[in-house]
């Protein structure tokens, strides 16, 4: 959602700020906008729309300073407009916000007693309203003012400030939304991740919750919002700048569905142990005895993360033999659901920051569950709230829609079902080799799919004008029918529907009519005969289906009207190569139509509001 940018050094800081907006983009916004101190004041330019909008407006306004802070504004108070985007200013002091002030509306009535007007309709106004009346009721510097000013401010934030008075610093400070402070020669930034500031610095250090941050070129000093000081270690981060670019690829979207074998031999790398059938357990943060003696085992998620942990259900019940729930953050934190010490809370995370997964562990964790996160943002929230962490190593994901960390979630969960079947002595060190090994595979066996996207090409041309179409698949292959379905209504915006092939005859059999597209997932393995049986259903009622089946399945070839095929795999690694075609499937018909791929409309790729 909304994204944070600030530059204090040698260089002139818009051209710097606006850069990072642009590598946050992907986050989500409708509305962007910078403060610059020039020496003497602030100056804003704000504008309605996408960046394009704002590097148009700053063509007939430049601004000079080498001190600035900038944002993109994805709207939650008051509609997407150029009043409402930030910087927001009250007296000589600029800021920027990424959250929800919760106690907006008795803060902003009292301001107005006082005698404050509103410009805007945002809850940020009112945190530049209290910054500014603590300078004006005595706050010795920003970084003081701003500790008062938050002092009233209930709610999730990330800011960044500037104050007319110190043409020489940014403070910034965060409270359950992300800021990172990168730290460069002689010059300092910040940002709502790392992405943002890759291209200055890869040295990283990662505020903490209830940090306020004073940046200048010359160094960094940050104090608690009880105003103890504090060192926070810079971290080296792995990840290069070109790794956030496109490099050739028409969308990073594609770029990133292309990376998924290099994703997920990146997850495997150093924590299988080939020669004893077994993981490295070092940082899953679960001990052989806590392995042995769980009771359940949660799975919790949202979105495409929720269908990851829907097929790491089935890899921790077969595996490991222990009850597993998968449940959906936006929906656990609504009930009053129950934990006991030995159950084990798993969130799996792309970005580490989805508030709703955050509520729903959250509770876990008070009521003494063990937390394990799997995330692919390093020391973004969840993986700190947990106890243990299990990066997936996915590199940046940059389109909203997500793919590679898809299939990197699903090596990591592999490996969590491996590891805990292991201690539990459901499996034996060759039962476990041979899982190890057909995972090992996958790599390749995806490049082998992939080198035949362009055939996904022209069967994605049949789906281009389709407005419903419906997924279905059975066991391993009904997540990924969800999962299908999503990736299709994200980005093309047609209707899709995923649904457990098994339930066709419960309901979703009467949508089907002449013409209706049907993507049937129908490898073979133990339920296929029961998937060519929804197949030869389908056919029956005149849909066109579209299946995906194992090389070689001839019996396909009169029932489908397009046929992908997937290479031969063990079933349980099957979902890791039936998942790319809709991949591509969803990629292609989006593009065709023209869409923003990359950039779907109302979606964000950190979902960091309920
Ligand atoms: C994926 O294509 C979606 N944009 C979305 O469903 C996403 O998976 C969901 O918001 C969860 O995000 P997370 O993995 O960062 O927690």
């Amino acid at each position: 959602m909304c994204g944070i940018v600030g530059y204090v050094g040698g260089e002139v800081a818009a051209p710097i700020i606006v850069d990072g907006l642009r590598r946050l983009e992907y986050r989500g916004y409708d509305s962007a906008g910078i403060a610059v101190h020039d020496g003497e004041s602030i100056q804003v330019v704000r504008a309605l729309g996408k960046l394009k909008a704002l590097s148009e407006a700053l063509g007939d306004k430049p601004l000079a300073g080498r001190l600035g802070i900038g944002h993109t504004r994805w709207a939650t108070h008051g509609r997407p407009s150029e009043e409402n985007a930030h910087p927001h200013v009250a007296g000589g002091v600029a800021v920027v916000h990424n959250g929800i002030v919760e106690n907006h509306i008795e803060l902003r009535s009292e301001l107005e007693r006082n005698g404050v007007v509103f410009r805007s309709d945002t809850d940020t106004e009112i945190v530049a309203h209290l910054i500014h009346q603590a300078l004006d009721g005595g706050a010795e510097d920003l970084l003081e003012a701003v500790r008062r000013g938050l002092s009233s401010v209930e709610g999730a934030y990330a800011i960044a400030v500037l104050s007319q008075h110190e043409p020489t610093k940014i403070v910034a400070a965060r409270h359950g939304s992300p800021l990172v402070v990168g730290c460069g020669e002689d010059e300092m930034l910040c940002g709502s991740d790392i992405a943002a500031l890759l291209s200055h610095t890869r040295d990283m250090v990662f505020l903490e919750d209830g940090d306020i941050a004073e940046l200048s070129a010359g160094g960094l000093r940050i104090e608690t919002l009880a105003g103890q000081v504090v060192e926070r270690q810079s971290k080296r981060i792995d990840w290069s700048p070109v790794m956030a670019e496109r490099g050739g690829y028409k969308h990073f979207m594609l770029k990133e569905i292309h990376e998924q074998p290099d994703a997920i031999a990146a997850t495997l790398r150093g924590r299988l142990d080939l020669e004893h059938g077994d993981v490295y357990p070092a940082e899953i943060g679960i001990t052989p005895e806590a392995a042995t003696s769980l009771r359940r085992v949660y799975l919790v998620a949202c979105g495409t993360s929720y269908h990851a942990a829907l097929i790491g259900r089935y890899w921790i019940e077969s595996l490991a033999r222990v009850p597993c729930m998968v449940e959906l953050g936006s929906e656990l934190s609504n009930r009053d659901a129950l934990y006991f010490d030995d159950d084990l809370v798993i969130a799996v995370s792309q970005s580490g920051e989805t508030y709703d997964t955050i509520g729903a562990v959250s509770a876990a964790k008070e009521q003494g569950a063990t937390l394990l996160a799997i995330a692919n943002v390093l020391d973004s929230a969840i993986p700190r709230l947990s106890h243990g962490a299990l990066y997936t190593r996915a590199g940046p994901e940059i389109g909203v829609a997500s793919t590679k960390c898809f299939t990197a979630q699903l090596a990591a969960l592999l490996m969590v079902a491996v590891y805990l079947g292991r201690r539990r002595g459901v499996l034996t060190e060759d039962q476990a080799l041979e899982v190890l090994q057909a995972l090992c595979e996958v790599p390749s066996q995806m490049n082998e799919l992939l080198g035949d996207a362009d055939y996904v090409r022209t069967v994605a041309t049949h789906l281009t004008h389709a407005t419903d179409v419906l997924f279905l698949g059975r066991g391993y292959h009904f997540p990924i029918a969800l999962e299908g379905a999503l990736k299709l209504k994200e980005i093309s915006y047609a209707h899709a529907e995923g649904y457990a092939a098994g339930e066709m005859k419960h309901g979703p059999i009467a949508l089907i009519e002449e013409g209706l597209p049907v993507v049937v997932v129908c490898p073979k393995n133990s339920s296929y005969d029961k998937t060519l049986g929804n197949v030869q259903e389908v056919r029956a009622r005149e849909g066109t289906v579209i299946a995906l089946a194992t090389k070689g399945d001839e019996a396909m070839h009169d029932l489908a009207a397009q046929i992908i095929w997937l290479p031969d795999a063990p079933e349980l690694v099957q979902p890791f190569l039936s998942v790319v075609p809709l991949q591509l499937l969803a990629y292609y018909v989006a593009a065709r139509k023209g869409h923003d791929v990359d950039q779907p409309r109302n979606l964000a790729k950190t979902v960091t509001v309920e």
